[in-house]
């Protein structure tokens, strides 16, 4: 998979994908990132991207030239599965959708600044627009880094384990059950029996039970889908 991700502040996303399975991600060939500096398309002599909101009001801006030059020039050289705005007025993103994005060969990502970006590139270019929650960010570069974290590590072959990705929290609408390690008693505290021993069908129902349990707590809404 390729990933091209549009910046004003590519320097933010230097070091995210440098590390962990990321790195392995793209040690191993399964994914390519590039960050574009959005400032090389901007206007003037200053590398203009933003201006002021037509119709006033506080907040600057992205302006639609430097954005169109910009992604026009990536789309002559690649065939995008997705252009993705992140936004936090965009849908909210869940593991459905990190699973369906991970299914794609090329994906576009758009970080957003200030006010967000003109509404005329979204029309014309933008075809998926994302958020990662009911918060403002300053920049799009975070939400754009959790993204591709939650998709390459779901490229096949980039995990160890290939079945460990499929017993993720979300996966079927559950969270995740507890975990333990090494010692089997710590300040008191034990490990649940079952866990150690070696009962294959009740370690299953164990955590299934327990998923279920702590789902119903603390996300009943996940039940409900
Ligand atoms: N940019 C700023 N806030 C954001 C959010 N919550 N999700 C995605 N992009 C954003």
């Amino acid at each position: 998979m390729h990933i091209d991700i549009i910046s004003i502040v590519p320097d933010l996303l230097k070091s995210p994908f440098d590390h962990s399975i990321m790195k392995r991600a793209a040690d191993k060939g399964l994914l390519s990132i590039d960050v574009v500096n959005l400032r090389t398309f901007g206007l003037g002599l200053h590398r203009q991207t933003d201006d002021y909101a037509y119709g006033g009001g506080a907040g600057m801006v992205m302006m639609c030239e430097p954005l169109d030059a910009c992604i026009s020039e990536l789309k002559s050289k690649r065939n995008y599965d997705h252009v993705i705005y992140l936004t936090p007025d965009g849908k909210t993103f869940n593991q459905k959708t990190a699973n369906h994005l991970s299914c794609m060969e090329n994906l576009l990502l758009i970080c957003g600044h200030y006010k967000g970006i003109d509404q005329r590139i979204r029309d014309l270019h933008v075809t998926m627009e994302i958020s990662i929650g009911d918060f403002v960010l300053s920049g799009g570069e975070l939400a754009a880094a959790m993204v591709v974290d939650a998709i390459g590590r779901l490229l096949p072959g980039v995990l160890n384990d290939e079945t460990s990705a499929l017993t993720d929290s979300f996966q079927d609408n559950l969270l995740a059950p507890p975990v333990f390690t090494r010692p089997a008693e710590f300040k008191g505290l034990k490990v649940p029996d079952v866990l150690l021993s070696g009962h294959d069908r009740k370690i299953d129902e164990w955590r299934y039970e327990q998923s279920l349990k702590i789902t119903k707590e603390r996300r009943p809404d996940l039940l409900d889908d």
